[in-house]
């Protein structure tokens, strides 16, 4: 594979392949295909880590659906969550009678996505689901409800499909983790 003959030196090992990714996304897009048949749905993009998988997953969604972005701050460049987490940009759209899907790259501690969705919440929409491409299960400590999940990862730093190491390696075609 090309992608492993230039392997950056930080890369540890690859969790998930381009292929495999593909193939999960679909699986995903196909769930919520029949989970939201007849309906409309806007789907919103958590910045800057969820670009790529939100691209990937509207690509392949046959329901009637807007999409819009929102950028929340947890912890910047560093790796350890505080708990605090801030808005950067808000949506442009009034959620209030429509059914949002938020669509995230990883839940790591779950602060993040529980910040946003009581955030959202509070906007009066239909319904809110959360689908999530990544999860660390063991650094779990809000519990978020998760409808739609790629993987569970094990709890490393993870690169690559969007998710980045000090904002490098963001767009790397795969998954891996990093050397510690
Ligand atoms: P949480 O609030 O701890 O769940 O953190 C969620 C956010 O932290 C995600 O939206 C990611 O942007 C970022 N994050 C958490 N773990 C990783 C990782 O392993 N690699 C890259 N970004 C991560
Ligand atoms: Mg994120």
């Amino acid at each position: 594979m090309d992608q492993i003959k230039n392997l950056d030196p930080r890369i540890d090992r690859i969790l998930y392949s381009e292929e495999q990714i593909n193939e999960r996304v679909k699986e995903l897009a196909d769930q919520i295909n029949q989970d939201y048949f007849g309906k409309k749905l806007l789907v919103i993009g958590i910045l800057k880590g969820a670009f790529m998988f939100m691209s990937d997953l509207c690509k392949r969604l046959e329901v009637n659906h807007r999409v819009d972005f929102m950028a929340l701050s947890s912890y910047g460049d560093k790796s350890v969550s505080n708990g605090s987490v801030g808005i950067v940009m808000d949506i442009r759209s009034d959620i209030n009678d429509k059914n949002v899907l938020i669509v995230e790259d990883i839940i790591d501690t779950g602060y993040t996505m529980d910040f946003l969705l009581n955030l959202l919440k509070s906007r009066n929409p239909t319904s809110v689901e959360i689908c999530s491409f990544l999860r660390k299960k063991e650094s779990l400590k809000k519990d978020v409800p998760i409808k739609y999940l790629g993987f569970d990862v094990p709890n490393y730093w993870i690169v690559g499909y969007g998710l980045d190491l000090a904002e490098e390696l963001r767009t790397l075609p795969f998954i891996a983790t990093v050397k510690k």
